[in-house]
């Protein structure tokens, strides 16, 4: 998977696919982006006309309610038109290939593609080949890669935290089964977070993230959280594990559980996050999840602000390109 891919000849993003390989300031610029955008998404009238005129397709090969609905919303406040395409029902299931499917579209004169997909590097394959004026966005594939969500989380640090070289920060749970953990250390580590924390028990941890530069792996749970100013929660992600990984969700919850005690170990003003979908009583006590510290709604409402930047930046052509980027 050539990360080149995400960007043109004259060095401008004109795909967003993983954030492996985006320089910091890139990233930076995709924050300073949603804060402007945050103001449009809360004035009455929402829109800004920055995509007028452009088409973009949702393409869901896998469920989501908070992506495809925000990344939806995302296009219409810059004033786009929008399809979403049911893959559950579409010609792919009819057995058609997924770059029939592709080319079809296209023939509609679309502009940007919003991909999720069960397989690692689907939205990479996809953006490989499509025409040249079309960009693609990953908005998940596989256990692979989930940039955009590790940018609306990098958000809403940054809106409570400022710097990030001060932060400890804990991603705590089914890192194995994670495109979401993937994309917050490579995020975390871009944007020089004092410290990277992974707590997990030993079956759900890869190898790659163990042996990986940047991260202090825990197993055991109130060691990790342990003066920490982000937790990052992640569901048991059940759908994608084959083998017996866990003995039961009780005592999943007994040890790998974020009640209102063990939150008492992590600095007095942490905060409490998770991409969504929460599982009540498994990874999370709802009395956490609802609490004086959690933003995860906040993680929600920054997703469509966050999801506008890169949008328009991708769209629309930064004006000057990134000098960092070997191409
Ligand atoms: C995550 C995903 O789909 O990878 N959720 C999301 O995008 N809001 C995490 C998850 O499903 O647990």
């Amino acid at each position: 998977m050539s990360d080149s891919l995400q960007f043109d000849r004259a060095g401008r993003l004109r795909h967003f696919l993983t954030l492996e390989g985006l320089p910091r300031d890139l990233l930076v610029r995709i924050m300073d982006t949603a804060e402007s955008f945050t103001s449009v998404t809360e004035q009455q009238v929402k829109k800004v006309p920055l995509l007028r005129g452009k088409t973009v397709v949702n393409l869901f090969f896998e469920n989501s309610t908070r992506t495809r609905t925000t990344f939806e919303l995302a296009a219409k406040r810059l004033s786009a038109d929008v399809l979403n395409v049911n893959i559950a029902t579409s010609a792919t299931s009819k057995g058609e290939s997924l770059l029939d499917t592709i080319r079809n579209i296209e023939a509609m004169h679309v502009d940007m593609f919003v991909v999720r997909h069960a397989e690692s590097g689907a939205a990479h394959f996809i953006a490989a080949h499509v025409q040249p004026h079309i960009s693609v966005l990953n908005a998940g594939d596989g256990r692979h890669s989930h940039p955009t969500q590790a940018m609306l989380d990098m958000f809403t640090i940054r809106r409570h935290k400022g710097d990030f070289s001060r932060l400890k920060v804990a991603i705590v749970g089914d890192v194995l089964h994670s495109r979401v953990a993937r994309s917050e250390i490579l995020a975390l580590n871009t944007l020089g977070a004092r410290e990277v924390r992974v707590v997990a028990p030993r079956t759900l941890l890869p190898a790659s993230v163990t042996g990986s530069l940047g991260v202090r792996v825990y197993h055991d749970f109130d060691q990790g959280l342990a003066g920490v100013d982000v937790i990052i929660m992640l569901r048991l992600q059940r759908e994608r594990m084959t083998g017996a990984f866990l003995p039961s969700e009780h005592e999943y919850f007994e040890r790998f559980g974020l009640t209102e005690a063990r939150l008492a170990k992590a600095a007095p003003d942490v905060i409490v996050m998770h991409p969504g979908p929460i599982n009540r009583g498994v990874e999370i006590d709802s009395r956490v999840a609802d609490g004086p510290h959690s933003v995860i709604l906040q993680q929600v409402s920054n997703g469509i602000a966050v999801r506008m930047a890169i949008m328009s930046l991708v769209l629309r052509g930064s004006d000057d390109a990134f000098p960092g980027v070997v191409l």
